[in-house]
């Protein structure tokens, strides 16, 4: 869908918005009781009401995409951060050139990693007066962009109105020649861009979805007593690809572009949520755990891979009690890291095998089914949570997520099969968010650690 206003039209609205307060179309409120959104912000820290993608209660609710979609996209996801590790660029042409002038950019587009449709969402206000949007949070990104209008090129449905500049008295269009631009790079992985001098910044991800813009400023809200001045963001004008129904992204990789490193100097260089399940509700809050009992830490290591995500190291995993049947050597022979985005948790291979084999020894009553898309250890039928042998996963440290079996099988085809949602990777482990389920996580950046604590969403 492409409307081809012309450039300097587009900029001359933008230059116009930018100068211009004109409030009209407010609200929903920040605290609205329709979408449920808890407004506490007591202490150093923020409390944001956090909702699965397929809760049919979240606000933009994704729970008629099939499994089997959602799967493929997941898998698309990690392509995306093996390919962002090897740093090949994408073949993908840019939008870029076509629907902005730009003359200096001919770099191919590296993914930033897949959106996918894992990715967890809530709600933050942008602009003066403030108005919520639904946005997903994605510790494997770091700029934030929400869709703008006027959509010089494209904005995907989305629920609510999308932001418009023009009745923000906030909001600012950045410069080229600004910090926050030159910095663009590290934080997209894609080169910026200058159209009479406002900087165009392209956010692109593994499953070809992408958001091309204008980089601005405005008031952030978060919860209702929070408000942070000049946050930079994407104002989004061609936004395309798989977002749900969400109106942007809030990236919380640790570039300091971030959400999480913007807000770092206000409310500390750290983050922690609850992933909860369909059918509940929990939390994202930025900034100091001022809570941190039961949690058990291990390290966040850095990585030359990739300095914006969050490494850590895979001990051992244990089924029934017993770490399975694989040298220590093989989970460290590739990265792992934790990604709140990611749903199905991927091992290295042999991990992964070993793992498998562990647990269908404990599932000896139960007939094997087909594998299911990415899924192989499958069983016919639903599986009592009493059947599942206990899984922990033990890091560097001693830091041990002792699973729930919500968080070891998942039930598919209305309860015709059930698999162990884990699955084999080559070149990257990651932590994936089905088994992050009610676990309160804690992103201590700051101390360089991260913290698991059970029963979290409560
Ligand atoms: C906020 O803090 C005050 C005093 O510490 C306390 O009485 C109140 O219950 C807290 N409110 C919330 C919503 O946590
Ligand atoms: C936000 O930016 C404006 C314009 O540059 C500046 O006047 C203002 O002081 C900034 N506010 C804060 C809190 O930094």
């Amino acid at each position: 869908m492409e409307m081809g206003l012309p450039l300097f039209y587009a900029l001359s609205i933008l230059l116009y918005l930018a100068s211009v307060a004109f409030a009209e179309n407010t609200s929903p409120a920040l605290c609205s009781s329709k979408f449920n959104t808890k407004c506490n912000s007591n202490s150093s820290s923020l409390h944001l009401t956090l909702y699965h993608p397929r809760n049919p209660r979240s606000p933009a609710s994704i729970s008629d995409v099939p499994i089997s979609t959602i799967l493929s996209h997941d898998e698309a996801r990690v392509k995306s951060l093996a390919l962002r590790f090897s740093k090949i660029p994408s073949s993908r042409p840019t939008s870029l050139d076509r629907h902005f002038d730009t003359k200096s950019v001919s770099d191919p587009l590296t993914p930033g990693g897949s959106v996918g449709l894992g990715n967890y969402v809530t709600q933050v206000g942008i602009g003066t007066p403030a108005t919520s949007y639904v946005m997903v949070v994605d510790t494997g990104s770091s700029l934030s962009w929400m869709q703008c209008r006027p959509c010089t090129v494209s904005c995907h449905a989305q629920v609510g109105t999308v932001f418009n500049p023009k009745s923000s008295n906030t909001y600012r269009a950045i410069t080229c020649s600004a910090t926050e631009c030159t910095s663009l790079r590290s934080a997209t992985l894609n080169p910026s861009a200058c159209s009479s001098n406002v900087c165009i910044y392209q956010a692109s991800y593994g499953d070809s979805s992408f958001s091309v813009g204008y980089l601005s400023k405005d008031t952030l809200s978060l919860g209702s007593h929070f408000a942070f001045p000049n946050f930079t963001y994407g104002c989004g004008q061609d936004n395309e690809g798989l977002f749900g129904k969400s109106a942007g992204l809030i990236g919380l990789a640790r570039n300091k572009l971030s959400l999480l490193s913007q807000l770092a100097p206000k409310l500390g260089y750290a983050f922690s949520y609850c992933l909860p399940t369909t059918k509940s509700t929990g939390f994202l809050s930025i900034g100091s755990y001022n809570n941190p009992a039961g949690f058990s830490y291990t390290p966040l290591v850095s990585s030359s891979l990739d300095d914006a995500l969050y490494f850590l190291k895979l001990a051992y995993i244990s089924v029934a009690g017993k770490p399975i049947a694989v040298p220590a050597s093989a989970y460290g022979s590739i990265p792992t890291i934790i990604d709140s985005g990611t749903v199905i948790t991927r091992l290295q291979s042999d991990v992964y095998t070993a793992l498998s084999k562990a647990f269908l020894a404990t599932m000896r009553g139960h007939k094997r089914a087909d594998a299911y898309s990415i899924l192989d250890t499958c069983f016919k039928g639903k599986v009592a949570s009493t059947a599942v042998a206990a899984v922990a996963l033990v890091f560097d440290g001693g830091a041990t997520m002792k699973l729930r079996p919500e968080n070891i099988m998942i039930s598919l085809n209305n309860g015709k099969l059930t698999c162990l949602a884990f699955a084999p990777a080559t070149s990257v482990s990651i932590i994936g968010n089905t088994q992050q389920q009610t676990f309160k996580v804690v992103y201590d950046v700051a101390g360089k650690r991260l913290g698991f604590a059970a029963s979290g969403c409560r």
